[in-house]
C-alpha cells in the first residue's frame, strides 16, 4: 500500500476569483474519507512542490450524507464528500480530483452558495402554512400506501446533486429544478398540505416550473437518497395540467 497519494484541489479565492488549480500529497490513513483528507491539508497547507498556502474551505456539518451541505464533484462525480471514501477512489485513479459543483455560485474552494435551491422551495411554496404551534389534537392519518410513496420523496437532503446534473439548470435558466417539484408534489399529497395544493400547483405552471423539465432524466440516476424524481415531475406535470383544465372550466 502506498503511504501517500495525491489530491488534485480546483480552488477559488473568492466569489469573483479565478479558479487555479493545486496539488497536495495526503498521508495515507484507515478509513479515510474525503471530509478527513481536506482535514489533513488544512492541518498542513503545503502543496506538493512544497509552496504553503492557506487552508482550503469546504462545506460540511452531518458527517453522515444527511445535511448534503459537503456535495462536490469528487472524481468528476457529484456525490458528499463525507461518505466518499479514499480506499474506494484510488481504485479508480491514483490522483483524487475534487471540484466545486458548478451549478452553484462558488463562496470560496469547494464551499458553494446553494441558495438558488431554498429559493426554489419558496418560490414552489414547499412547506405547510400553520396558523397556531398550539396543540390542535391528533391530525389526519395518512395511510400506509400514501407514506410509502410520501417517504422517499421526504428522503431529500437539499444537496444539488440532482441540479448539478440537470441540463436544464444553469444561469440562463429559471428553472426550480428537480428537488423543488418533487417537493411541491410530496407536500401536495399531505393531508393538510392538500388545501394549498393549488397554490403549489400555479407556481409549478409559471416559467421556471415543471414544462422547463427536458426529461433527460439524469436527475434521478445520481440522487443519493434515491428520491424517485422523474415520478414526481410526471405527477406534477398531470396535476399542473388538471389544475389548468379545472380553472379554465371555472371561469
Ligand atoms: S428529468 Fe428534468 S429535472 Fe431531471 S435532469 Fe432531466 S431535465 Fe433536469
Ligand atoms: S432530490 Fe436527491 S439529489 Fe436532489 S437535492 Fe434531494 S437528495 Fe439531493
Ligand atoms: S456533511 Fe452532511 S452530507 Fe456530508
Amino acid at each position: 500500500m502506498r503511504e501517500q497519494f495525491s489530491v488534485r484541489i480546483q480552488r477559488q479565492d473568492g466569489p469573483e476569483g479565478r479558479p487555479y488549480s493545486q496539488t497536495f500529497q495526503v498521508q495515507r490513513q484507515p478509513d479515510m474519507n474525503v471530509i478527513s483528507v481536506l482535514q489533513a491539508i488544512a492541518a498542513q497547507p503545503v502543496t506538493q512542490s512544497g509552496e504553503r498556502t492557506t487552508p482550503v474551505a469546504w462545506d460540511c456539518s452531518c458527517l453522515e450524507e444527511v445535511c448534503g451541505a459537503c456535495s462536490m464533484l469528487v472524481n468528476g462525480r457529484v456525490r458528499q464528500a463525507c461518505s466518499a471514501l479514499v480506499e474506494e477512489l484510488l481504485r479508480e485513479s491514483s490522483t483524487i480530483d475534487l471540484r466545486p459543483m458548478s451549478k452553484f455560485p462558488v463562496v470560496r474552494d469547494l464551499f458553494v452558495n446553494r441558495t438558488r435551491m431554498f429559493e426554489a422551495l419558496k418560490k414552489v411554496r414547499a412547506w405547510i402554512p400553520v396558523d397556531t404551534y398550539g396543540n390542535l389534537g391528533e391530525g389526519p392519518t395518512v395511510s400506509p400506501e400514501e407514506q410509502e410513496v410520501m417517504y422517499p420523496i421526504s428522503r431529500c437532503m437539499t444537496c444539488g446533486c440532482c441540479l448539478e446534473v440537470c441540463p436544464q439548470v444553469n444561469d440562463a435558466s429559471e428553472f426550480a429544478g428537480p428537488q423543488a417539484i418533487a417537493q411541491a408534489v410530496l407536500f401536495n399529497m399531505h393531508p393538510t398540505g392538500k388545501m394549498t395544493a393549488g397554490e403549489r400547483l400555479q407556481a409549478l405552471m409559471e416559467p421556471g416550473g415543471v414544462a422547463d423539465c427536458g426529461n433527460a432524466q439524469n436527475c434521478v440516476k445520481v440522487c443519493p437518497k434515491e428520491v424517485p424524481l422523474t415520478w414526481a415531475i410526471g405527477k406534477a406535470g398531470r396535476d399542473t395540467t388538471v389544475h389548468a383544465v379545472k380553472k379554465w372550466l371555472l371561469k
